[in-house]
């Protein structure tokens, strides 16, 4: 089985995550690739701290010419922090012929432009769906609908830790500075949060997503970039006695001046999409011409959230030509997706011998767990049913659970 080789620049919450979900999900590499997937090689910053994560076969090292040095390299992955020195490792990286895959938000908003364009003259790619919304896939998302459609406007919660303050300062009716001290206290925010709560991360995102949609960054002179910071208890408070939410929104769309992109607190009621989305989820509202309004919500960081990003943009990157997506439903899925609420619509049910009850919720309606309910409703057409999704609690005895 050939290989496909692969560098991680950066070993910390994003390069580990690559590389250990490389390992789980080899198998699964191997039936979608046609090839196993190595990480030969990866680039941190301090040497010492990272000795212990030494293994046989993959080069550590501090020197990125190591890395492009390497004979047969197919992709880098790019999981450090800052424009630089990222813009550069890419850049030489893309000049000789590398694909790269990105999760470095800042950088790819500076200098995303300029890396597509070096990329298609080297006729390699540059993947960069966990610059944005981390696992949610926004990018591949809107590559699809772009095709046909034409985007009018894009609203996002692109930053999952001002959602998480915001959020936690309505439920526990905190003062700002007090949730964000429980957030770094808890790893939702890090010890410098002046990137997440002043917004740059979040406008850094909405760069990114300009460029995609309307193939240009947003216009500077009407850009407005507001934080979270002023936001108080009060504020708060009133907003939810009025039955109103802070959310920190992303809103992007195409003016008479060029693109406008807005980073900014505002205040939505329950029929919004994102009034229930709490936490650090990320959440985004794509407004189209034909399907009209689309919807993705998610985890917007986090280690295998944004591995997973990273793993499609590889999977995109060197899926032989003209493949098919390799569907393979798993034994343990399937079985997941198998719990069905049986009625009998006129007398009591009686459900077939064959079939596991989990439940008697009254004499003409059960809770049961089949890969069968077709040919149950073929034998049975009195029945109806109705699939189970996600769990369920009820005041009567279970049956066989
Ligand atoms: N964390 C997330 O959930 C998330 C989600 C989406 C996107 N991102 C983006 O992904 C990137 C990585 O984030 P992270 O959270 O993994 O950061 P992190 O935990 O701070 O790790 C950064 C890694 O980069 C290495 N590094 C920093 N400067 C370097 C340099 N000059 N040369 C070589 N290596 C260098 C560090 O090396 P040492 O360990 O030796 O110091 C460290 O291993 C960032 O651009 C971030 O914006 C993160």
């Amino acid at each position: 089985m050939s290989h496909l080789n692969i560098a991680i620049l950066g070993f910390g919450t994003v390069g580990k995550g690559v590389h250990y979900s490389i390992k789980s999900h080899q198998a699964r590499l191997e039936q979608v690739l046609g090839k196993s997937v190595n990480v030969v090689a990866i680039l941190v910053k301090n040497l010492e701290k990272h000795e212990q994560s030494r293994e046989d076969g993959v080069l550590l090292t501090t020197n990125f010419e190591e890395i492009l040095n390497i004979g047969e390299l197919d992709v880098i992955v790019d999981a450090i922090v800052g424009c630089e020195p990222g813009h550069t490792y890419l850049t030489q990286a893309l000049e000789k012929g590398i694909h790269v895959v990105t999760a470095n938000k800042e950088m790819f908003a500076h200098h995303g432009e300029e890396l597509l364009a070096l990329a298609k003259k080297n006729d390699v790619t540059v993947g960069f769906e966990a610059t944005v919304a981390g696992g949610v896939p926004v990018i591949q998302t809107l590559r699809q609908l772009l095709q046909v459609n034409r985007v009018r406007k894009v609203e996002g919660i692109l930053n999952g830790t001002s959602n998480f303050i915001l959020s936690s300062m309505r439920k526990d009716g905190h003062t700002f500075e007090k949730t964000l001290r429980a957030a770094q206290e808890n790893g939702y925010a890090e010890a410098d949060p002046s990137n997440d709560i002043e917004g740059y991360d979040a406008y850094y995102k909405g760069v990114v997503l300009s460029q995609l949609i309307f193939g240009e960054k947003p216009e500077e002179q009407s850009t407005i970039r507001k934080g979270i910071t002023d936001i108080t208890a009060d504020y708060v408070e009133s907003a939810d006695e009025l039955g109103l939410r802070f959310r920190h929104i992303v809103t992007l769309f195409k003016g008479q001046k060029g693109v406008q992109c807005k980073v900014e607190p505002v205040l939505i009621s329950t029929e919004h999409p994102f009034y229930q989305v709490d936490g650090v989820q990320n959440a985004v509202s794509i407004e189209t011409d034909l399907v009209g309004n689309v919807q993705l919500q998610g985890p917007g960081a986090g280690m295998y959230p944004t591995a997973s990003a990273i793993l499609e943009d590889i999977i995109q990157i060197s899926r032989p030509v003209n493949s098919e997506p390799a569907y393979v439903v798993y034994q343990e899925e399937a079985a997941n997706s198998s719990k069905w609420v049986l009625f009998n619509k006129n007398k009591k049910l009686e459900v077939p011998y064959d079939i596991k009850v989990l439940a008697r919720l009254s004499d003409r309606a059960a809770v049961v767990e089949t890969e069968e309910v077709e040919r149950i409703l073929l034998e049975n057409p009195l029945l109806a049913y109705f699939e189970l999704k996600g769990n369920y609690q009820h005041r009567v005895e279970k049956v066989n659970v």
